[in-house]
């Protein structure tokens, strides 16, 4: 039996991350993970090989509708979808080798197998049974099923499968305007199939701003995705290579039906908690079948934590990173803090959407004043010369002190202009300390200075 300061079970980015900062904290640390390799669903099957297809059919894109007008003149590329497969593959594999190299550099040992805890101090691989003084659970989370239809990873797809279909589909049909419909649509729609998103409620991406969410559904529409709004999708039927996809409008409670040689599901994902045996350990659970936690992402029962996907919060790599990081600092008795008001939110489509803090609407419903300071990438330079107009940036910053609330762009590199919002928010900035700080000209970042300035005694481009 070997025995350990730390076990962390999963290696996604809140276990790995963890697993570092506690071997960074002088902890005997060790990662179990069963997949081939390390790196949980974000660098396997989610943020990471999305990325790699969402940035080669934009290359496509910017080569079909750009080049000519910048005087790149020749034949657009045609698609190798086998080569644009292995591209995502290489991808992830630099990845996930680069998360076992820091294993190695940090002495952290991969127990190799799907973990469990037989009892509290003690965790299972395989046969073997390994000791722990603290175990962290950073399992993370797997696609949430839909009554009526069932996944074969073909025809009907979940995110995974959507990373590696066989071929481009004609047509697409995506339940969910979510994230990663919205992310896996765009790579189809761009790749030249017809893309149609069936979403339940009236607006897409849901909790975000209003007005965000408005003008994004627009650009989405110009860019040629359809969408359904208000349909509840009840069964999809299937045979070996079609779909149908049976929905109910909200608004005559009518009956309809579409083909679809994919359906991709993206309506949430839930804990991935199986296997754990966390029933015999009486370990609290919310109602949401996420594992409960104190201040300090501990359960119920002392030794055991929780971070990540499994937990409550927002289903995000870098939420569970920061927990990964404050749980650490927590178990090797420093102070661990993850400031919850400050998590941005990004969608890679293009252009991108980045968010942080309060939008409009909540803080209508905490009745707070606050003003809004808005500016179009219209009236930024740069972007009008990269074909990148689309879209604002919208800064809300409270209406009698000036600090800023929340932050909310659509457009050129949104997920990480979002990042200067997210530093000012950190140090309680107003909208003004923004505006008097110098941004290089000419720069997408100069919208978000505009914006600033625009709480203030307003923009200078607008
Ligand atoms: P989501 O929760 O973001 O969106 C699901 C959508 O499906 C909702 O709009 C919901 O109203 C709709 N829906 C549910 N049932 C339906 C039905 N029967 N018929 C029609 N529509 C229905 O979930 P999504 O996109 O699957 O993402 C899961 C998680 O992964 C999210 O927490 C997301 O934040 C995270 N993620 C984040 C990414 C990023 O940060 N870029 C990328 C991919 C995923």
């Amino acid at each position: 039996m070997a025995s350990y300061d730390v076990i962390i079970i999963g290696s996604g980015p809140g276990g790995y991350v963890c697993a570092i900062r506690c071997a960074q904290r002088g902890l005997k640390t060790a990662i179990v993970e069963g997949r081939e390799t390390l790196g949980g669903t974000c660098l396997n099957v989610g943020c990471i090989p999305s990325k790699a297809l969402l940035h080669a059919s934009h290359m496509l894109h910017e080569a079909e509708h750009n080049f000519a007008t910048m005087g790149l003149k020749g034949k657009s590329p045609s698609v190798d979808w086998k080569q644009m497969l292995t591209y995502k593959e290489d991808t992830i594999g630099q990845n996930t080798k680069g998360v076992e190299f820091l294993m190695k550099k940090n002495k952290i040992d991969w127990l190799k197998g799907w973990g469990s805890i037989p009892e509290v101090g003690r965790v299972k691989v395989g046969d073997e049974v390994h000791e722990a003084k603290s175990i962290i659970i950073a399992s993370g989370s797997e696609p949430a099923s839909l009554p009526g239809v069932e996944v074969d990873e073909k025809v009907v797809v979940t995110s995974t499968g959507a990373l590696e279909l066989g071929k481009i589909p004609k047509k697409l049909v995506v339940i969910g305007a979510g994230v990663i419909g919205l992310e896996l649509g765009s790579v189809y729609k761009r790749l030249g199939a017809e893309v149609e998103v069936i979403e339940f409620l009236d607006a897409i991406t849901p909790g975000m701003d209003a007005e965000v969410q408005r003008q994004f559904q627009k650009i989405l529409v110009k860019q040629g995705i359809s969408f359904t709004m208000g349909a509840a999708v009840q069964k999809v039927e299937t045979t070996k290579t079609k779909a149908k996809v049976h929905y109910k409008l909200r608004k005559d409670d009518s009956d309809q039906v579409v083909d679809a040689d994919v359906v991709l599901v993206a309506t949430g994902r839930k804990p991935y908690v199986e296997g754990l045996g966390l029933e015999a350990l009486g370990i609290k659970m919310t109602k949401r079948g996420q594992i409960a936690v104190d201040a300090h992402w501990q359960t119920n029962v002392p030794g055991i934590y929780a971070i990540g996907d499994v937990i409550e919060g927002p289903m995000l790599a870098h939420k569970a990173e920061d927990e990964g990081m404050a749980a650490a600092d927590q178990i090797a008795g420093h102070h661990g803090h993850v400031n919850y008001g400050v998590i941005p939110g990004v969608i890679y489509t293009h252009p991108e959407v980045g968010n942080v803090g309060e939008t409009e609407e909540t803080l209508k419903e905490q009745g707070r004043k606050y003003k809004v300071g808005k500016f179009s990438f219209m009236g930024n330079g740069r972007a009008k010369a990269n074909f990148a107009g689309d879209g604002f940036v919208k800064i809300l910053a409270d209406a009698e002190t000036d600090r800023i609330l929340g932050a909310h762009i659509i457009g050129p590199a949104a997920g990480d202009l979002i990042h200067e919002i997210c530093v000012a928010m950190e140090f309680g900035a107003s909208a003004e300390d923004l505006a008097l700080t110098c941004h290089a000209h000419p720069t997408y970042s100069e919208a978000v200075r505009e914006a600033a300035l625009a709480c203030g005694l307003g923009a200078i481009h607008a």
